[in-house]
Order: C-alpha cells, then structure tokens, then sequence
C-alpha cells in the first residue's frame, strides 16, 4: 500500500473513531441507515394562506445582498456568508454568525463547530446537501463577539427573506442568538432548549450552538434529545 493511500485510511479510521465517541457522548443509540425523510425530493409546493408570500429565489437575495456595507462589519470581514445547502430544504439551522474558517471560505459552518454540527447531522441520517444552513450575521464580527442589535438589525431583514424563500417544514435555532432572535424572546437558551415554538408559522426548535458544545460537552445529550424531537416531528410532517 502506498504512503498517500495508508494516510488516507488512517484519516478515515481517526475520524471514525470521533464519530463514534460523539455518539456515545450525545447518547445516540443508533442512527436511521434509509434517507431520513427530510432527505427525499421535496415535494411541490402549496402556496401558504393566501399566496402572497415570497417566490424570490436565493439567488436574487444573494445578488440583492451584494456586496453589503450596510452595518460596519463590512470593514473587517473577508468574505460574506450567506448560507448553503439544499434551497427545497425541510429543515433549516441557523446560527449566529461566521467565525473565522467561515469568513475565510464564504461558506457557514466549516470549522471545528461545523465539523461537530457534521456529526449532529450524520447522526440523524443527514447530511449538508439535505438541509439549509445560515446564520442570523453574515459578516464575522471581530474576536467572535456577539453581533450587536444594530449588525443584526442590518442582517436580519435577509434572514427573513431567506427563510420565506425557502420555507421549510422546519426550523432549529442554534444556540442564544439564534433563538432569542427569530423569537424576540430573551429567555436563556438553557430554558428555551428542547421546547417546540414557531417563526412565522413555522415550528422552530431551539437548541445549544455545537461551539457552545465543543466548551460544555455535558450539552450533548441535550442536544440529541432535542434532535430526536426534530426527527420525529420530519418524520410525522413526511407522513402526512
Ligand atoms: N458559528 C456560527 O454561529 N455560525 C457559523 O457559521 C460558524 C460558527
Ligand atoms: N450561549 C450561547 O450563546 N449559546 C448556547 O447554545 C449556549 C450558551
């Protein structure tokens, strides 16, 4: 066997073996092997209530976002961060605001809080191309700090229109700034976790951001509790 092919493999057995330690940290006592049912083609769908909401694509949201100036983060950050995934997703995560991978690639989630949020994911049968992912910022605030209400006030419009672009069945709120945002409810997230709400009409579970897990791995469990909340509720919606 060849160096690159033995490296490959080993590669492949380390990150096994921490999937598997996440599992038993979370609790998952197995994991769906068929498509969750968040995974099938979405079906067609039905306008909502009287019709009127959004048919903007993503795209034009993107190209209306431009090259944003519109709060001062835009003076430090590299690249903007809009969100990823599946536009037909049932299943949306948003989170707080890019950190420091994500500014570097343009893309929500990519580093070590991703690469957990990853493992979430695959524990629930998912995987990034099934789902949404965004954030409530999308221009990394310096030092990672929270965004402040008028970066989010600046943001959130776009939020909005993205979530009723995409309108999915579902939504998960990761950590604090997520939930008490879409919520307009400043309840600590240790409280909010785990409890079904709705933005908009549509049920939105909150739950702990994985960075907050990577520094309180005791929260995994309560996280999966709250995901096997969500798969149950994917799997009810996909039986109806
Ligand atoms: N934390 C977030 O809230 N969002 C990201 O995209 C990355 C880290
Ligand atoms: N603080 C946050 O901002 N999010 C969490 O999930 C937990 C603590």
């Amino acid at each position: 066997m060849d160096d690159s092919l033995r490296q490959e493999m080993c590669g492949i057995l380390r990150g096994t073996r921490t999937l598997l330690q996440e599992f038993q940290e979370m609790g998952v006592e197995g994991i769906p092997l068929s498509a969750a049912p968040v995974a099938k083609a979405a079906p067609e769908r039905e306008p909502i209530g009287s019709g009127v909401e959004s048919r903007e694509t993503l795209d034009e949201i993107r190209a209306d976002l431009g090259e944003c100036r519109r709060c001062p983060l835009a003076e430090k950050r590299q690249k903007i961060v809009f969100g990823h995934g599946n536009p037909q997703a049932r299943l949306v995560f948003v989170g707080e605001a890019p950190g420091r991978e994500e500014d570097i690639q343009g893309l929500p989630f990519v580093g070590e809080a991703g690469q957990l949020l990853d493992r979430i994911l695959f524990a629930m049968g998912l995987g990034r191309e099934d789902v949404y992912i965004c954030n409530v910022g999308k221009c990394r605030p310096p030092g990672n700090r929270d965004p402040l209400p008028e970066e989010v006030a600046a943001c959130e419009p776009f939020l909005k229109r993205q979530l009723a672009a995409i309108r999915p069945r579902l939504l998960v709120a990761l950590g604090r700034c997520a939930a008490q945002t879409l919520l307009r409810d400043r309840t600590p997230i240790s409280r909010l976790r785990g409890q079904w709400r709705e933005y908009q009409g549509i049920p939105l579970m909150p739950t702990y951001h994985p960075a907050y897990l990577l520094r309180n791995p005791n929260g995994k469990k309560d996280v999966w509790e709250d995901m096997k909340k969500v798969m149950r509720r994917l799997r009810e919606e996909a039986s109806e």
